[in-house]
């Protein structure tokens, strides 16, 4: 019995150990993956699945192709700008559906970063 208890307590200890939100959650504060940011990964399906039905190659809105890596990093001061605009403001992108802030965060991060292409 007592070295039931013991072995209890040591489990207790270990499973508590073990529950911290780092091994839980590996994507950094909030459930949003926020470490080691990659292009391909992370900035690409935003900017395929969010903006590319307009800023396409062909004609593109606002005469701003945003399909290649080199036209999204040299986008950065408007992407920045258009994205973090309030809700109701024409000038927001996507105009009527703003971005989770999750992917706005992310695509600051992958900015400050330099705007790597990995
Ligand atoms: C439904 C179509 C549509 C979608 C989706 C869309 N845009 Fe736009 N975008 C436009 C139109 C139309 C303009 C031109 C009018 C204006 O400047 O507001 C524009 C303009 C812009 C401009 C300004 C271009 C310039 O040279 O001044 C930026 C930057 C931009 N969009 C970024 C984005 C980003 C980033 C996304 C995705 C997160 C996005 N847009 C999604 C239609 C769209």
């Amino acid at each position: 019995m007592r070295y039931f208890l013991v072995i209890s307590v040591f489990l207790l200890l270990q499973s508590c150990y073990y529950d911290n939100e780092q091994d839980l959650y590996p994507v950094g504060s909030g459930g949003c993956d926020t470490l080691n940011l990659s292009y391909q990964t992370h900035i690409l399906p935003i900017i395929s699945s969010k903006c590319q039905s307009c800023h396409g190659s062909v004609s593109p809105n606002g005469s701003l192709s945003l399909m290649t890596h080199a036209q999204i990093k040299a986008a950065e001061v408007k992407v920045r700008d258009r994205i973090n605009r309030s809700p109701g403001d024409p000038q927001l992108m996507p105009k009527t559906d703003k971005l989770p802030a999750c992917q706005i965060r992310q695509l600051e991060l992958w900015y400050n970063d330099g705007a790597p292409n990995n």
